[in-house]
């Protein structure tokens, strides 16, 4: 039996890799990845070797260029957005991190996979979708489900028995987090209850609104098929622009959240999430879409979205009805271009012009100013058609 182990080099998932390798008895492939959380990923290499993994086993691999590049730039051009707020952070990483794992299990022989999430949320579901989604024939191991280390006590108990480190200094996150390049994430602690306010410092992305710049900033967003590609008139691949945008958010206080969601497993769930670079893309795209798409094509894709993006948030990204609605949604981008001017100011996005080549705003059309092209009398006889029914059952009552 071999198995590829989700291992980030941290404290759980390190008990998750000894526990394999005895419980299970089986060899243990380590796989790290680099998908913007902000953390070395080579420390693990160094952690997996003491734990006795073989050289050859162990897998660490910057995916970042690839995480926003397949991932976040096409659910991006959805729009999506969870019940309302929620900009999809860790969702939109797992399907990556599964895939990865399933191909790195074909490239070591490998018959089986493991993660370190919960049996009780999301990150389940979304790590095991994509497995079978991926390969019907590969065998889980969800530890968390099936151990009985279910304390913070047994755990460390555990890891003093086999010779873990645990990492003493410093101060260990009263938090249940989760970061890559989009998003980090913060839940349990004193967030379980929805009434309390986190404390300041529990934020670790961005500047608080009050003490973001008092000076606004102005940058511009160029989009191509409806995809971020320059910034400031600079070129940038995927990853940079979001790097920098983030950047932008951090300084500005762009991109807090404090939400109360419903997990697909049936709880409701309070967390807080940090999304700084992702809020002003969704704001950026949303204004040049709104010159370069025709409004019933624009009105049908907003329609769409919530079911993109539950699709997302339910861990179905490799599912044929996500790819569908991608095909629908990338064939409405082609047009998609063009440059977006935002202001930054204290926790705002604003949007303060836009252009594009393919433009459908025009004001020979629109304006208020005399005009030539459109003829006031033709609107006479549309309204009247449409209220056609209005006149007939208002005289029939
Ligand atoms: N509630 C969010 C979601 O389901 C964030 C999950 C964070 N995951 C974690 N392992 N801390 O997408
Ligand atoms: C976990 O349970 O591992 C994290 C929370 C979630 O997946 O929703």
């Amino acid at each position: 039996k071999k198995v590829v182990l989700a291992y980030s080099g941290g404290l759980d998932t390190s008990i998750i890799l000894k526990w394999l390798q005895d419980e299970y008895n089986c060899e243990v492939v380590t796989f790290t990845a680099d998908i913007g959380q902000g953390e070395e990923v080579e420390p693990a290499r160094e952690k997996a070797l003491k734990l006795g993994i073989k050289p050859e086993n162990i897998f660490i691999e910057d995916l970042r260029e690839e995480f926003v590049r397949d991932y976040v730039f096409p659910m991006f051009r959805a729009n999506a957005i969870y019940e309302g707020e929620y900009l999809l952070g860790t969702s939109i990483a797992r399907p990556l991190i599964a895939k990865r794992q399933i191909e790195i299990a074909k490239l070591t022989g490998a018959d089986a996979v493991s993660h370190g999430a919960t049996g009780k949320g999301n990150d389940q579901v979304r790590f095991e979708l994509g497995y079978l989604a991926l390969n019907p024939d590969i065998t889980i191991i969800a530890p968390w489900r099936e151990w009985d280390l279910n304390s913070r006590e047994k755990l460390l108990k555990f890891a003093e028995a086999h010779g873990i480190p645990i990492e003493k200094h410093g101060k260990k996150s009263p938090y249940s987090m989760d970061a890559n390049l989009l998003h980090i994430s913060y839940e349990g602690g004193i967030l379980e209850d929805p009434m309390n306010e986190p404390e300041e410092d529990m934020w670790r992305w961005t500047v608080s609104p009050e003490n973001a710049p008092d000076k606004p900033e102005y940058i511009t967003i160029t989009y191509k098929n409806g995809d971020p590609v320059a910034l400031n008139g600079k070129e940038l691949t995927p990853a940079q622009m979001l790097t920098e945008l983030n950047e932008y958010g951090k300084k500005h206080g762009i991109g807090r959240l404090d939400i109360v969601e419903n997990r697909y497993v049936g709880m409701k769930s309070r967390g807080c999430y940090e999304t700084p670079g992702g809020t002003i893309m969704l704001k950026a795209h949303r204004a040049i879409e709104s010159i370069t798409l025709d409004r019933e094509e624009a009105h049908l894709k907003d329609e769409l979205m919530p079911r993109y993006a539950k699709l997302i948030y339910n861990g179905f990204w490799f599912s044929p009805e996500r790819e569908m609605l991608q095909a629908a949604i990338d064939k409405t981008q082609e047009n998609v271009n063009g440059d977006v001017r935002l202001k930054l100011y204290k926790g705002n996005v604003i949007v303060v012009g836009r252009q594009s080549p393919n433009t459908l705003f025009n004001s020979e059309f629109c304006t208020f100013e005399e005009d030539s092209v459109y003829n006031q009398k033709d609107a006479e006889g549309f309204i009247r058609l449409n209220a056609l029914r209005f006149i007939i059952e208002g005289h029939a009552r």
